[in-house]
Parts: structure tokens; C-alpha cells; sequence
């Protein structure tokens, strides 16, 4: 199936069940390395909500939840810039924090944040991304730590991915056909 936005086409790249399936094993490996911690998982706002809430629910351990905003991305490439548009609120000081990001692509937002996040001294600090372009990241220190599919240069949508703040209904991932 494909989707148009702004005249562009979208094929389906990752279907619902294939998201279920990644989703659940993030939770898996988090579940197995945190089992006697309480971590605060931290939402990117607004590309990783449907990530933060499938991940959570499928976490058996306690773990409770702050959010955060953050603006690197202008339509379909990077514009080079981060800016905290919503900060965090919550204390993370002694804390076992997981930064719950939608997708790693050059890097430039995880590097930012996470030298913000170590200045404020949590007991431990990683990231989890449902995915990651390896291939475009230029800063090595935001790979994430738990990636739920590393995929090619490829422009996505859906669940959560945006084109100018729409298509995160999208149930599924559509990723734009190239010509
Ligand atoms: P980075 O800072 O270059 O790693 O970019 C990360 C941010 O860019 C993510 O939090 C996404 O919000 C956005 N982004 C990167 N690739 C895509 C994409 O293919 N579709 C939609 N948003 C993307
Ligand atoms: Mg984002």
C-alpha cells in the first residue's frame, strides 16, 4: 500500500506487526538489563510517543515516564540546529535514565542532549531508538543502545514520524519511493 503527502509517494516499509515485533524485543533486552533498576524513560517529543507508550506497556519492570522536546529537523533534511522547545521538568539526578528517541539519523540530537543530560548527573544514561541510519550517523557517541532495526538512507513517516507534523497516525512506516 503507499500514502501521497505533499505530492510525495510513500510505500509501505515497515507494516504494524513488524513494528509490534521490534517494540517488543527493545522491551526484552531493556526488561533483562534493568530488572532490579527503576529507570525514567524519557519521551522525544512527538516522534517517539507511540514508541514511548507501546515500549512501556510492554516493560514488566517499574519504570516511570518524563518528556521532552527537542527541534533538529526541518521537513525532509536536517537542518543542522537543536533546540529545547519544551525542556525537562523531572529530576534525573542519581537516576537510571533511558532517553526513548524515535530514530538516531546523523546523530547531532542525541549528542546534544545526552552531554545536557550528563551535566545534570544521572546514575546511568542510555538511548533507545525504534530506528537508526547508520550509515548517516556522524556523531558515533549517539548510537543508540538499543535500536529496534537499523535501515538505509530512507525518509520515513508513520507512527509517529512526521512530514511537517503530519502522518504520525499512520499505523505503519511508509518510506518515500525514490525516483
Ligand atoms: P538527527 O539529529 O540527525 O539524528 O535526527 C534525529 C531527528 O530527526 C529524529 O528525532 C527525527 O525526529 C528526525 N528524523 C530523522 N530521520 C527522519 C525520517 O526519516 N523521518 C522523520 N523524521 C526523521
Ligand atoms: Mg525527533
Amino acid at each position: 500500500m503507499s500514502v501521497t503527502y505533499e505530492g510525495m509517494i510513500f510505500d509501505e516499509y515497515i507494516s504494524r506487526s513488524e513494528i509490534a515485533e521490534l517494540v517488543e524485543h527493545v522491551a526484552q533486552r531493556i526488561a533483562e538489563d534493568y530488572a532490579d533498576k527503576r529507570p525514567v524513560l524519557i519521551c522525544v517529543l512527538h516522534g517517539a510517543m507511540f514508541f514511548l507508550t507501546d515500549l512501556m506497556r510492554a516493560l514488566p519492570i517499574d519504570c516511570s515516564v518524563a518528556t521532552v522536546h527537542l527541534q533538529s529537523y526541518d521537513g525532509t533534511s536536517s537542518t543542522g540546529q537543536v533546540r529545547e522547545t519544551i525542556p525537562l521538568q523531572t529530576d534525573i539526578r542519581d537516576k537510571d535514565v533511558i532517553v526513548v528517541e524515535d530514530i538516531v539519523d546523523s546523530g547531532i540530537t542525541m549528542h546534544y542532549f545526552k552531554q545536557i543530560l550528563r551535566s545534570r548527573q544521572p546514575r546511568s544514561l542510555k538511548v533507545a531508538a525504534l530506528l537508526s541510519k547508520p550509515s548517516e550517523l556522524r556523531y558515533p557517541d549517539a548510537k543508540p543502545d538499543y535500536c529496534g532495526r537499523e535501515i538505509p538512507k530512507k525518509f520515513v513517516i508513520g507512527y509517529g514520524f512526521d512530514i511537517h507534523d503530519l502522518a504520525r497516525n499512520l499505523p505503519a512506516i511508509y518510506a518515500l519511493r525514490e525516483n
